[in-house]
């Protein structure tokens, strides 16, 4: 194992930031390379242009300590013992990941990179991709190795630091000592693989945890019509040790940048190689099912043309400024499509990615809107004052799609509370469910 090893960390987005500065702090030397000289110069001055908990912290020590730089160009590739790739691998109109960022990277690692080094790739690419990349390097006495990130937006620090387990695909075990190597200080378990699992593993994780909740919206959406409460039934299934209370709280449906992506990817890969995966086909489906499903839940409350929904939530889910591939987004675009007015507060979101009009305080977005929906479980909206909201709402009706809204504060307001998969909870309601 190197005793010291130079890393160098290709992209620098939320993944690739948060590996450089998350290195860093366990004692590596890391150098950051993008080619946004921008955002380079940026980061060198101390500005953190992505909103994760904990991250602008470590980025400053880095550069306080000289641990971490970033830089514009490959040059640094030239002393480094190992790369990380962390590049944006998107998906093309026809489906397939473009790997072209990749393969530029390869472009301008090859000629620099001495003899020896790893490259290890990072970002999400379809299974076969190491191969692929090995090829492409064209260098013998390179390695390319696999080693997916799992990390969650809002946390991707903590994940980086304290994983469940740490994936390396590599086709010579040695190889795979020494990429282990640069993890030292993380205390999680690390499986050494072969590259094509590894790259599998990502997939099957992302689409694993997607099936999940898929199946938990599905179950909301039968308590909507017998009259369960889904927060009983999930209570129900909690308490099988095989199932599990984590990552199985139902809401409007799923998101983000990874979701999303990794399910199709998986399906496309399965079908190209000539497998029918039902359940992985069934897992993205199931969510459009169940934002339609939610739209004509809130259709019934508000269901003349030209009316207006004040909306709370646009980011795919609370702890981070993305609304790429959001419920909420999916939600709202659905509302105004069925003719209902739409107006919506998000507190970090970007104004920019949001349906207009878009309101700068979620108190404003009450006035003169006939219901008021929340889409993301942000806790502000959580703590907001429901007889204000009462007094601003033409009609005292919330529906809550994340199971935030205290059932008591709603009552005693007098706003008419209702929320997926639970029972509408009367003014008399003196028990707080499980959720509150
Ligand atoms: C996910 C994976 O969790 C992470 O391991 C991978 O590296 C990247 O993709 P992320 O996309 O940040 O991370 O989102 P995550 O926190 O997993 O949530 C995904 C979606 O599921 C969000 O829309 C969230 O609101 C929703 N969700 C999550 C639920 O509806 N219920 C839950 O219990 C958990």
């Amino acid at each position: 194992m190197d005793p010291d090893p130079h890393v160098v960390v290709v992209g620098v987005g939320y993944v690739g930031l948060t590996a450089a500065a998350c290195l860093s702090s366990l004692g590596r030397r890391v150098t950051a390379v993008d080619v946004d000289e921008a955002r380079i110069v940026r980061l060198n001055s101390g500005e953190i242009p992505i909103f994760e908990l904990g991250l602008d912290r470590l980025v400053l020590d880095g550069l306080h300590s000289g641990r971490l730089r970033f830089a514009a160009t490959y040059d640094a590739c030239s002393e480094a013992d190992i790369v990380l790739l962390c590049l944006p691998t998107p998906t093309t109109a026809t489906g397939e990941l473009d790997l072209s960022y990749v393969e530029a990277a390869l472009d301008s690692l090859r000629p620099t990179l001495r003899s020896g080094a790893i490259v290890a790739c990072k970002s999400t690419v379809p299974v076969g991709s190491q191969r692929r990349f090995t090829g492409y390097l064209d260098r013998p006495d390179i390695s390319v190795a696999a080693n997916p990130e799992f990390l969650r937006e809002g946390r991707a620090v903590a994940d980086f630091l304290e994983p469940d387990r740490v994936v390396i695909g590599v086709d010579d075990e040695n190889v795979g000592r020494r990429l282990a190597g640069v993890y030292h200080g993380v205390d999680a378990p690390i499986q050494i693989t072969d590259p094509t699992s590894a790259e599998l593993i990502k997939y099957a994780a992302n689409t694993y945890l997607a099936a999940k909740l898929s199946f938990v919206n599905e179950i909301s959406r039968l308590c909507d019509d017998v009259g369960a409460d889904v927060s009983e039934v999930v209570a129900g299934l909690a308490s099988d040790h095989r199932i599990g209370p984590s990552f199985l709280t139902p809401g409007p449906g799923w998101g983000g940048s990874c979701f999303p992506k990794d399910t199709r990817g998986l399906a496309a890969a399965a079908r190209a190689a000539g497998h029918d995966l039902p359940l992985v086909e069934a897992t993205a489906a199931s969510n459009e099912i169940h934002f339609d499903h939610l739209v004509s839940r809130i259709l019934q409350l508000c269901p003349d043309i030209g009316q207006r929904v004040a909306v709370w939530g646009a980011t795919f889910k609370a702890g981070t400024d993305d609304v790429r591939d959001s419920p909420a987004l999916a939600i709202i675009d659905r509302l105004r499509r069925r003719g209902v007015d739409t107006v919506v507060f998000d507190p970090v979101a970007a104004t920019a990615g949001i349906p207009p009009p878009v309101a700068d305080d979620l108190y404003s977005t009450c006035i003169d809107a006939d219901i008021l929906v929340v889409l993301t479980e942000w806790p502000e909206f959580a703590e907001a004052d429901m007889h204000k909201v009462a007094q601003l709402l033409r009609s005292p009706t919330v529906y809550d799609s994340r199971g935030i809204i205290s059932s008591r504060a709603a009552a005693r307001a007098g706003l008419t509370l209702h929320r997926s998969g639970r029972p509408l909870r009367r003014l008399d309601d003196a028990t707080e469910s499980r959720w509150s």
